[in-house]
């Protein structure tokens, strides 16, 4: 589709700059460019644009996109600011705008843009999930991993996995993947990225799943800023529709800054050889002191043998807290899959641990969710 663009953009440079850009995009042309609103807004309509780029920087945005959506109801309108401002776009987008990008642009960052907000729009439902482990080995790589790909599957939707498991993160291993960068660049970059260059360092698993990598290197682990780590989990709550997080095992600041920026904190703990619901109790107590800890802060036991009802009942009961999923000891299905670089719910779609998947997918799809629909 060929994108004819109204340009409006009050700094006269910086309207002749992105104009010679969007000019020389292919698939791009430029319908009209205005330095004001008025001008825009009451000539710009006879050039018939599909796209308008409009400037909201240092601006009453929300005034602006209204009367903008008001005199082109039918064109699609993205927001440019000088630099990411989440609520702000957040909030464009919910009052009708079809995305937020950084100016100035290049003509890849902006094709890349308007590929990614026709697909989806801009996401601003998002469900981020992390994923605790109380004490070391948990199974929780392999429960985050089958889940993406279960939720893919369920609700096509897009999903980002962050493996901030900084020291044993093994995402890339479990998937196969060959990163081009990982979180360490993610963080050290954030000030200069949107959502959408962020995107560029993701790696794709397929065209709904991508993993922000963990680092190759333990070293590099101590070079995350948590500042920046919190402005990398905001920026892919508008790329993806659900956000996964391995953080690493233990309280540490930045499985703590990942439960603080999630609507769910699974905490899972694997079942070898006792003392599992104790470490499972003491994580509960420890995150008392979240916000709405009773409604975010949900229980997995992985390897449980028999996986079924009675098992899940006498974990509750000895647990004293509601467990929302367990799932079965099935080592060789699980390293089998891993090794294949596939998922175990695609090799074995009928076995227990696919069931297991299933159902927390269903647990977390099954919340009423408003979806803000794109013009
Ligand atoms: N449900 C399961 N049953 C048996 N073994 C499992 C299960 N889940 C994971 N494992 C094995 O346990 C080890 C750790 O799993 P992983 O998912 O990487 O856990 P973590 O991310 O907590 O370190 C792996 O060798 C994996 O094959
Ligand atoms: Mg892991």
């Amino acid at each position: 589709m060929k994108y004819r663009v109204l340009l409006v953009e009050g700094n006269r440079l910086m309207m002749e700059q992105l104009a010679n850009v969007i000019n020389q995009t292919p698939d791009f042309e430029l319908a009209a460019k205005y330095q004001s609103d008025s001008d825009a807004l009451g000539q710009g309509g006879v050039f018939k644009p599909n796209l308008i780029l409009l400037d909201v920087e240092n601006r009453n945005a929300p005034e602006i996109l209204a009367d903008f959506r008001r005199v082109y109801p039918d064109t699609s309108i993205v927001c440019m600011g000088d630099h990411w401002q989440a609520e702000v776009a957040s909030h464009l987008v919910r009052e009708g705008a079809r995305g937020y990008i950084i100016k100035p642009f290049t003509g890849e960052y902006l094709v890349k843009a308007m590929q990614q907000f026709a697909k989806t729009g801009m996401e601003v439902t998002n469900r981020t999930v992390s994923f605790f482990s109380p004490k070391g080995k948990s199974g929780k790589t392999t429960v985050i991993a089958n889940l993406a790909m279960c939720l893919a599957n369920k609700t096509g939707e897009q999903i980002g996995i962050i493996d901030a498991d900084l020291q044993f993160g093994d995402m890339a291993v479990f998937f196969n993947l060959k990163p081009k960068s990982t979180i360490v660049e993610a963080v050290r970059d954030v000030d200069f990225l949107s959502p959408i260059s962020l995107s560029g360092y993701f790696t794709e698993v397929n065209d709904r799943v991508k993993v922000l990598c963990g680092t190759a290197n333990p070293s590099l682990s101590d070079r995350v800023e948590i500042e920046s780590f919190i402005r990398v989990i905001h920026m892919a709550q508008s790329l993806f529709r659900y956000v996964l997080i391995d953080v690493p095992p233990g309280f540490n600041p930045t499985s703590i800054a990942a439960a603080e920026q999630s609507d769910t904190v699974y905490l899972v703990s694997m079942i070898n050889g006792g003392f599992e619901v104790q470490h499972m109790r003491r994580a509960l107590e420890i995150f008392e002191g979240l916000d709405r800890h009773e409604e975010i802060v949900r229980t997995i036991f992985t390897r449980v043998t028999p996986c079924d009802i009675a098992s899940q009942k006498r974990l509750e009961q000895e647990l004293g807290y509601p467990v929302d999923c367990i799932v079965p000891n099935e080592y060789q299905i699980v390293s089998n899959a891993a090794d294949n670089g596939r998922m175990a719910l695609d090799i074995e779609p009928d076995s227990q641990l696919t069931r297991s998947i299933n159902k927390l997918a269903a647990q977390l799809t099954g919340h009423k969710q408003i979806r803000w629909d794109q013009p």
